[in-house]
């Protein structure tokens, strides 16, 4: 018996990238302070899974998928074997081992999917911005949280079985994930990677991550860089002249209906709109009122009105008020503000209609 190489260095790597993004992510998961780096760590799973299909077929030895394509019965019944202690030994991965690290790739795959999924639906932002509304990211989100909880249990599962495995053949397999090295008859080859494709690729899933990182999600300016919200020239001119126009998405249809339905008396002003005018500004306001959620301030606002209320304002609603309960009185007084309804004084979207985090701020 002696010390041979079983698992190659890039594949060692990969092992431990790979389990630390996923460790990272979850971490970084709940706190919207921590999104960027949640993001990062998400492109960081997708590269590293992206290396993991190419070394699969190209790596050393026992890093080939053709050397454990075990399939879920072989794993049952190796399982079995294991717990009544009669598990043959495996040098490269056995076959209940082999279920895990399929498992694990597949998750990975779809949970990093479905979460570029949900940025591009929530946030507006990364290789999904503007395919559909905050609504389906919400929807997409559910799915997202529960693949990676799925990924969560076979990782303890994995964890159990190098536990049984290590104690049942008296050796310890995670030290031998960090060395690569196993005891074995001398006679058995070892792995003998090629370095610098491995190194080329490596090179290629750090760079993906970070360009990524770097250029579409913390340097993309104005956050909304999805598909625009509908826009209406009709809309913009009546409505547009004594303040903004305030985007349809930010009140219910019944509340716009209300509006116009009254603009005779419009807060002290006569609108003197005529039917016609007013038949076609609904045409536009209606289909893209709150109710569609094509943004995060659109879904929640109407999510917050309750359903007997047909708020005439949007600086009334629940959740506009909840926004917007901790600014400063000196703030609304400064003479760049003056007015709750000034939306664009902080919202430099407010005309598009988008109100994303990162395009908010206070004069001074
Ligand atoms: C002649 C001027 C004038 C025009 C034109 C006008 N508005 Fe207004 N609007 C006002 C005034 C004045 C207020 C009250 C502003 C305030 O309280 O700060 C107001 C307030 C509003 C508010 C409530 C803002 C809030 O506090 O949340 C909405 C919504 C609104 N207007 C929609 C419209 C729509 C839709 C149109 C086009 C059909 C329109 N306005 C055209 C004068 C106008
Ligand atoms: C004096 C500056 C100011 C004005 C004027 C203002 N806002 Fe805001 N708004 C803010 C700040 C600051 C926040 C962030 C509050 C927070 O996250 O706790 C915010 C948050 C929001 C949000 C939540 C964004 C999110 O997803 O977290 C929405 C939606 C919003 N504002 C809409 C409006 C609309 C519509 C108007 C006009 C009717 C308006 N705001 C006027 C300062 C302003």
């Amino acid at each position: 018996m002696k010390s041979i190489l079983i698992w190659d260095l890039p594949l060692r790597l990969f092992h431990w990238l790979f389990a630390a993004s996923f460790v990272g992510a979850w971490l970084t998961a709940e706190s919207d302070a921590w999104l960027s780096l949640h993001i990062f760590l998400g492109y960081l799973m997708l590269g590293l899974i992206g290396f993991r299909l190419v070394w699969g077929l190209a790596g050393s030895r026992y890093a080939r998928f053709s050397t454990f394509l075990y399939g879920p019965r072989a794993g049952l019944a190796y399982l079995r074997q294991a717990i009544t202690g009669s598990a043959a030994r495996h040098l490269g991965h056995n076959p209940a081992g082999s279920q895990a690290v399929f498992l694990l790739l597949g998750l990975g795959l779809l949970v990093g999917l479905s979460g570029l999924f949900v940025q591009g639906g929530e946030e507006q932002h990364g290789a999904a911005a503007g395919l559909f509304g905050y609504a389906v990211g919400q929807a997409i989100k559910q799915g997202h949280e529960i693949l990676a909880s799925l990924m969560l249990l076979v990782v303890f599962g994995h964890l159990a079985g190098v536990a049984l495995e290590s104690w049942l053949h008296r050796e310890n397999l995670a030290r031998s994930m960090l060395t690569g090295r196993k005891q074995a008859e001398s006679a058995t080859p070892a792995a003998r990677p090629h370095f610098l494709v491995a190194g080329l690729l490596l090179i290629a899933v750090a760079g993906f991550a970070a360009w990524w990182f770097h250029y579409r999600i913390a340097d993309s300016g104005i956050a909304f860089v999805g598909k625009k919200l509908p826009a209406s020239a009709l809309w913009q001119e009546e409505c547009g002249s004594c303040h903004q126009a305030f985007h349809p998405s930010l009140l219910p249809a019944r509340s716009w209906r209300s509006l116009m339905a009254q603009q005779d008396r419009h807060f002290g002003d006569d609108l003197g709109l005529d039917a016609a005018t007013l038949a076609e500004l609904l045409a536009y306001a209606v289909p893209n009122a709150a109710e569609q959620g094509a943004t995060e301030a659109a879904w929640k606002i109407n999510r917050s009105v309750p359903a007997n209320a047909t708020p005439l304002r949007i600086t009334e609603t629940p959740y506009w008020l909840k926004k917007h309960r901790e600014i400063a009185a000196a703030d609304w007084k400064n003479p760049k503000v003056k007015s709750k309804a000034n939306c664009t004084a902080c919202h430099l979207d407010a005309e598009a209609g988008a109100y994303e985090d990162a395009a908010m701020r206070i004069p001074r």
